[in-house]
């Protein structure tokens, strides 16, 4: 097989750097494009070190659609997986508009192109798709439910886009997965999460606050229907996740798809309450957190996880990480990131 050449849209971001490193080690070569709207060179110049090479790096926006246009006549790319999107529930809910505008614009100028060159098109969308479930795990053909907020609606509607595109232009593919609970770090700690302010997830939160930088986690909710009374979630390594793309890539370009467009869960299918998570974390790197009960976090579901057997027949891909693996990872890259 030649060398097939993927682009990375957002490449530089948390997810996107994770899956640069991993196509590029199955040979793949790999072009990241980003505006770094939402981080730094941080995560890129780690990157070049895991891997010992600079990659090709375009400071781009993808709502600009001259200049997507000038990438795919620069280079030869077979596959594109989009993640250059904003991704912050709250401020969906404040700027809807900047949410759509950016969300839907960047991958509809994309999948435009993408369509005139015949290229394969992977859109990274959520589990949030699901909402609140009561049928649990979640399999592929679990309903979807109106979204809770705009930032949640673009994943719902890129993933229908993309489905619609497929089925009009000849020469798409395109793939979905969907995404439970990514967190950790590489095991270098050379790349990892880099939340811009007060972290709204809970690994950032929970590292931020062992690490001093926050001074108590608050754990939303201690009465909700589950076990110990705290969300139930899976939680998925981010090397885990990034590797379920090169499966997924591969699989779009050695035409070894099903259907034109095909949806895959990426969970480890365990569920994991944040009780449960953080214990774990403080077992595994051997601390007390300062944590205290919260009121509920409005808008977050009680519980999902993913049943992941689809991918794993289909793709060849399960989790393999353990959480105290990820765990003492997210920590390292905390550390690393303090300097310590
Ligand atoms: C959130 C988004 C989801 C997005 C994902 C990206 C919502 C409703 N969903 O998922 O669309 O794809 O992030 O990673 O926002 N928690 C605390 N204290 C904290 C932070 C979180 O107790 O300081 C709890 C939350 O209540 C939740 C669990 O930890 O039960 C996980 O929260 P979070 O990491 O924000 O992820 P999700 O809300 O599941």
């Amino acid at each position: 097989m030649s060398k097939k050449t993927v682009l990375v849209s957002g490449g530089a971001g948390f997810i996107g750097s994770h899956v640069t490193v991993e196509l590029t080690q199955a040979g793949y070569d790999v072009v990241i494009a980003d505006n770094f709207s939402n981080c730094d060179e941080t995560n890129y110049k780690g990157v070049c070190a895991i891997l010992g090479k600079e990659l090709p790096l375009i400071r781009m926006d993808f709502c600009d659609k001259a200049a997507v246009e000038d990438l795919f006549a620069k280079y030869p790319i077979d596959a594109v997986i989009h993640f250059a999107a904003f991704k912050a529930v709250g401020e969906s809910v404040d700027e809807p508009l900047k949410y759509y505008r950016n969300n839907l614009l960047s991958f509809i100028n994309i999948l435009d192109v993408a369509r005139q060159k015949g290229c394969n098109v992977l859109f990274s969308s959520s589990a949030t798709v699901y909402g609140q479930t009561d049928q649990l795990p979640v399999t592929e053909k679990s309903p979807r439910q109106p979204a809770e907020s705009p930032y949640g609606n673009t994943k719902t509607m890129c993933e229908d886009i993309l489905r619609d595109s497929v089925k009009a232009y000849p020469g798409v593919r395109g793939i979905a997965l969907r995404y439970f609970n990514p967190i950790g770090a590489h095991p270098s700690a050379l790349i990892g999460e880099l939340p811009r302010g007060v972290p709204n997830n809970l690994v950032p939160f929970i590292t931020q606050t062992a690490i001093g930088k926050r001074a108590c986690l608050s754990v939303f909710g201690n009465d909700y229907p589950t076990p110990d009374g705290t969300c139930q979630r899976d939680f998925i390594d981010i090397v885990d996740l990034a590797k379920a793309h090169v499966c997924a890539v591969t699989r779009m370009c050695e035409n070894k798809m099903k259907q034109e467009y095909e949806i895959f869960n990426v969970g480890t299918g365990r569920p994991l309450s944040v009780l449960e998570l953080i214990n774990a974390f403080e077992k595994v790197n051997n601390l007390k957190l300062n944590w205290k009960y919260a009121p509920r976090r409005p808008g977050d579901v009680v519980a999902i996880w993913a049943d992941p057997t689809l991918a794993e027949q289909e793709l060849g891909w399960k989790a393999e990480r353990s959480i105290e693996e990820t765990l003492a990872a997210a920590w390292a890259w905390e550390k690393r990131l303090a300097g310590k």
